[in-house]
C-alpha cells in the first residue's frame, strides 16, 4: 500500500517563503508610491480649508466687536483681587534670626555714623582714629560702650592712648533704641570681633535713659567717668541669637510658615 500523497498542489520549484516575502514587499512599495488611504480618510484640499475659514472669521469679528465674547468683563471677574497666601503677607518682612537681623540694621548705622572716622574695616588709622577691632571698650561692658557712642569721648582711650585731637563727637543724635541695639551688636560681632551675643532693644533703651540721666549730660565721657560709673553690663534679659525677629522692629516674630 502506497502512502497517501499529502503534497500541496504547488510547483516543486516554488519557494513558498520567498513568494510570501515578495507579496508583502510589493504591497509595501505600492502603499509608499501610490499613498493608498482608506475611504473617507483622504487629505482635504487646501482650498476647502480656506473657504471654511472665511465664514468663521466673519462670525468671529461680528461676535467679538458687537457682542462681548472676548470682552475683558466676560473673561475676568469684576473687582477681583488676589488674596495673598496667609502668613508671610500679613506680618510684613520675613523674620530673620536675631543675630543676623540686628547686624543688618547695625551695618547701616555704622556706614552712616562711624565709617567716616573709624573706617570701613573699623581698624582706624593708628593716629587720628582708634581701631574698634579688639577694643576693650567695644568688647567689654555694654554700658561703657553705649556711653561712648551716645556722648562721645574725651581721651584717653581704652589703650591709654589719645588719638588725633583727643575727642570723639557724640553720635547719639536721632538714634533710636533699635538703631543703638543693632549698631552695638554689629560692632561687637564684626571686624574680627565676635562676642556672639546681642545688645537687645531693652538694653539699648536703658542705655538711652542712663545717658540722659548723667550728671555731665551733654558732655563727652572720659575714661575716669567710664571707670567710675559705667563699667557695667546694661540691664535686660539676654536674647537668644537664633530666635526669629522682625527685621524692622527687631521684636521677636513668629517664624515664617
Ligand atoms: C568724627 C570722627 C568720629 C566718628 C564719626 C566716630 N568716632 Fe569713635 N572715636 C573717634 C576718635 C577720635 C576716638 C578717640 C578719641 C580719643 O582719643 O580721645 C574715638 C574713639 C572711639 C571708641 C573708643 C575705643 C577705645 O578702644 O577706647 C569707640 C568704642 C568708638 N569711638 C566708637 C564709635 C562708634 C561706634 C561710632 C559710630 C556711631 C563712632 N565711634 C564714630 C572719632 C570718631
Amino acid at each position: 500500500m502506497s502512502l497517501p500523497n499529502h503534497k500541496p498542489d504547488l510547483e516543486d520549484a516554488m519557494n513558498v517563503t520567498e513568494a510570501h516575502g515578495r507579496v508583502i514587499r510589493e504591497a509595501a512599495a505600492t502603499a509608499r508610491e501610490k499613498r493608498i488611504t482608506d475611504n473617507g480618510r483622504e487629505p482635504v484640499s487646501l482650498w476647502v480649508l480656506v473657504v471654511c475659514a472665511v465664514p468663521l472669521l466673519i462670525a468671529g469679528s461680528i461676535l467679538g466687536a458687537g457682542g462681548n465674547l472676548f470682552a475683558y468683563s466676560s473673561t475676568f471677574r469684576e473687582n477681583y483681587v488676589r488674596t495673598p497666601a496667609g502668613g508671610a503677607g500679613d506680618t510684613g518682612p520675613v523674620p530673620k534670626e536675631a543675630l543676623a537681623a540686628f547686624m543688618a540694621k547695625g551695618s547701616k548705622i555704622y556706614s552712616a555714623k562711624c565709617n567716616g572716622c573709624h573706617g570701613a574695616d573699623a581698624k582706624g588709622d593708628g593716629a587720628n582714629y582708634p581701631s574698634l577691632a579688639g577694643s576693650k571698650w567695644v568688647l567689654g561692658e555694654t554700658e561703657r560702650f553705649a556711653m561712648v557712642i551716645l556722648n562721645g569721648l574725651q581721651g584717653p582711650t581704652s589703650s591709654g592712648k589719645t588719638y588725633g585731637a583727643g575727642v570723639m563727637p557724640a553720635q547719639g543724635a536721632g538714634m533710636t533704641a533699635e538703631d543703638l541695639a543693632g549698631l552695638m551688636t554689629y560692632v561687637r560681632n564684626n571686624f574680627g570681633n565676635s562676642t556672639g551675643d546681642i545688645v537687645t532693644v531693652e538694653m539699648a533703651t536703658a542705655a538711652l535713659e542712663i545717658s540722659a540721666a548723667r550728671a555731665k549730660a551733654g558732655q563727652a565721657v572720659t575714661a575716669d567717668e567710664l571707670a567710675a560709673d559705667h563699667a557695667k553690663a546694661l540691664p535686660g534679659e539676654p536674647l537668644d541669637p537664633k530666635v526669629m525677629v522682625n527685621t524692622a522692629t527687631l521684636a521677636p516674630a513668629p517664624a515664617a510658615p
